[in-house]
């Protein structure tokens, strides 16, 4: 078998080699069974315990109480663009919902929600090409049926570092590049979404949290599958679910509790990023991309004085087994994605080799 990489890929992103060959020995035979978990009914015991312990395991390492529920919904991220509109526009006649928009899937989730109702986007990051998250002190109408954000914008490399405050009005976030990779009170959001393939397990799926009294609002067209009080009566299995992702994701909620749970997950994103952030403030060769004030734990951006640097950087990088740096096609340079599984010392040979490069081409 070749070497494992460090993978900086956005996503799918990297997963703890331990929870892998958990998986590989799993996979002829289940605890038993015979037959692998995706080979076993989404209905049968082996599986709702594994259901069952992955939400309890989420609401302890995240501290979510009883006051939300929670499942997973088929469709990743983008699908809950649509289902958060559909469920959550008529909360409210005017059927208007607020968009803070801080990067490009900010964009995609206040244009989908426009098919459905009214928007009004209240902030808009893009005079600053997402490179810091606009202050906003705004008053909001109170019949404005929720506010939407982008708790960490993954193409940027910023993220929200306090939320608004909405007060009657339910604040609703897209936390797929950040959930779990902070100590964050979930309760006080009426809604968030995440798509499980960054700090969480396998794409395709997203986890959904919803605060219990924002269940039974959906539009009447909206589609059986994205009806999150159907998904929370029938407890993630409205249909045939991916049993798959929901296994592997029990796998990495034991692992982070392993290791001492979510204090320590965001003890380590910010010493991994620190290191990183420490390179780029020390150096005149490196640009970072975000904003100081804004940066991200998670998603760590910059570029290199011209694109002849950029693809050296890549070329050699990829040999020294430092994988998917690449910049998203929007922005370019580099990113380096650097969610829970990324271990330490990943991150500590990207900042020696930057350094190393900086001598040789800077
Ligand atoms: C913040 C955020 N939202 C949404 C998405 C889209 O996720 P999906 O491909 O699961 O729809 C991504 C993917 O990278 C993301 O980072």
């Amino acid at each position: 078998m070749s070497q494992r990489v460090y993978n900086f890929g956005a996503g799918p992103a990297m997963l703890p080699t331990e929870v892998l060959e958990e998986v590989q020995q799993e996979m002829l035979d289940y605890q038993g069974h015979g037959a692998s978990i995706i080979e076993i009914s989404h209905r049968a015991p082996p599986f709702l315990e594994i259901l069952e312990e992955t939400e309890e395991l989420f609401r302890r390492l995240s501290g979510l109480g009883s006051s939300h529920a929670l499942f997973f919904m088929h469709g990743g991220a983008q699908m809950q663009f649509s289902a958060v509109p559909l469920n959550l526009i008529a909360r409210k006649e005017r059927q208007t919902a607020v968009y803070l928009i801080t990067g490009k899937w900010g964009v995609l989730a206040e244009k989908e929600a426009r098919k459905f109702g009214s928007t009004e986007i209240a902030v808009d990051g893009k005079s600053f090409d997402y490179r810091k998250i606009p202050a906003w002190q705004g008053t909001l109408n109170p019949e404005t049926s929720y506010v939407h954000l982008t708790s960490n914008n993954t193409l940027y490399g910023t993220q929200w570092q306090k939320y608004p405050e909405t007060g009657e009005i339910p604040l609703v976030s897209d936390s797929t590049s950040d959930i779990l990779s902070r100590k964050v009170d979930y309760s006080r959001f009426g809604l968030v979404y995440a798509g499980l393939q960054k700090n969480l397990g396998p794409s395709g799926l997203a986890l959904v949290l919803i605060r219990k009294d924002l269940l039974g609002l959906a539009l009447p067209q909206t589609p059986k599958l994205l009806d999150y009080q159907l998904a929370d009566e029938q407890r993630s299995l409205a249909n045939t679910t991916s049993v798959f992702s929901i296994y592997v994701t029990l796998k990495m909620l034991r692992w982070m509790e392993k290791q001492g749970g979510v204090a320590v997950m965001e003890q380590r994103n910010q010493e991994k990023s620190q290191l990183l952030y420490e390179v780029l403030d020390g150096s005149e060769f490196y640009h970072a991309v975000a904003n100081p004030g804004d940066r991200s734990i998670c998603n760590v951006t910059f570029h290199l004085p011209d694109d002849k640097k950029e693809n050296n950087f890549l070329e050699q990088s990829l040999k020294e087994g430092l994988y998917a740096l690449k910049g998203h096609r929007d922005v370019g340079g580099i990113r380096a994605s650097i969610y829970n599984s990324m271990p330490l010392e990943g991150v500590q040979a990207l900042a020696d080799f930057m350094r190393d490069f900086e001598g040789r081409e800077g």
